[in-house]
C-alpha cells in the first residue's frame, strides 16, 4: 500500500490520517520528539521528526491546527519535501475549484467541505469537516477553518487566521470583501458582521473584539 507521511499525532493528523485511509494510502505520523511519539497510542505507523531523511520519498501533509506552528513547518521543508494536497473523497467543488486547490501545496480537505465558484486558496489550509466556503472568497496561505464554519460569498481571510468551529462569516460585496486580518482567530460560534482586525481575537453574536 503506497503510504503519506503527516506531522503531527493528535487530533487533526488523525483526521487527516482517516483522508489518507479514504484514498486508499496508509498514513505515517511524524512525530517530533521521542517523547511525543511514546506518548502516541493510536494505531498506525509513526516515525521521529529526524528520521525523515529516510521517508523522503513519501508525499506529505501537515495535520496540525495551529496554523503558526504549521507554516514552521512548512518553511523548514520547503525545500526537501514533495508537500501534496489531502482532499476527502466527499468533498464537492464548483468549476475548477478541484483542480485550482491540487495545484496548492499541503492543503487538507476533508469530509464534506464544499467550495463553490471562483475562490482563491492558499497552501497549507486546512479546512475542517462541514464547513462551505462561498463564492469569491480569497483565503491566505495556512489558514485554518473549524467544522461546520461557513464562510459566505466575498470574504478574504488574512494568513494563518483562525476560523473556529460553527463560526459565520457575512458577505462582503464585489467592490469590497468582508476582510479578517491577518493572524486573527474567531472563537467557535461567532457570527462575523463587520471586518476584523488583525492579531485579534472576536467572539460572539455579533462578533466583538476581546484581544
Ligand atoms: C475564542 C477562543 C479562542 C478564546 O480562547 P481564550 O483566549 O483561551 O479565552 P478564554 O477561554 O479565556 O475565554 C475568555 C472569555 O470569552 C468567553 N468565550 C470563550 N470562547 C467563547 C466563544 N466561542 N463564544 C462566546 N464566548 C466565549 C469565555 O467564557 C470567557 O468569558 P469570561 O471572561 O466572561 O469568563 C476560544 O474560546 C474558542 O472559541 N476557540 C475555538 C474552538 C474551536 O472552534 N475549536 C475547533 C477545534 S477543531
Amino acid at each position: 500500500m503506497k503510504q503519506i507521511g503527516i506531522f503531527g499525532t493528535s487530533g487533526m493528523a488523525r483526521e487527516a490520517g482517516d483522508i489518507a485511509w479514504a484514498l486508499g494510502y496508509e498514513p505515517v505520523y511524524v512525530a517530533r520528539d521521542q517523547a511525543e511519539l511514546d506518548a502516541y497510542s493510536f494505531s498506525g505507523q509513526v516515525m521521529l521528526e529526524c528520521d525523515i531523511d529516510t521517508y523522503l520519498d513519501l508525499g506529505y501533509v501537515i495535520g496540525i491546527g495551529d496554523s503558526s506552528i504549521r507554516q514552521r513547518i512548512a518553511q523548514r521543508y520547503a525545500e526537501r519535501l514533495n508537500f501534496v494536497n489531502l482532499i476527502h473523497p466527499s468533498a464537492s467543488f464548483g468549476r475548477g475549484q478541484r483542480e485550482l486547490i491540487e495545484s496548492r501545496r499541503g492543503v487538507i480537505v476533508c469530509a464534506g467541505v464544499r467550495f463553490t465558484n471562483n475562490i482563491q486558496v492558499g497552501d497549507f489550509c486546512i479546512f475542517n469537516l462541514n464547513s462551505t466556503i462561498s463564492h469569491d472568497v480569497v483565503i491566505d496561505d495556512c489558514v485554518y477553518v473549524a467544522p461546520g464554519a461557513h464562510v459566505t460569498g466575498n470574504v478574504h481571510i488574512g494568513t494563518r487566521s483562525w476560523i473556529g468551529t460553527g463560526v459565520a462569516i457575512n458577505q462582503g460585496n464585489e467592490s469590497m470583501k468582508r476582510q479578517i486580518g491577518a493572524d486573527t482567530v474567531i472563537g467557535s460560534g461567532a457570527v462575523v458582521v463587520k471586518d476584523c482586525e488583525p492579531n485579534a481575537v472576536y467572539i460572539g453574536v455579533p462578533a466583538r473584539r476581546i484581544k
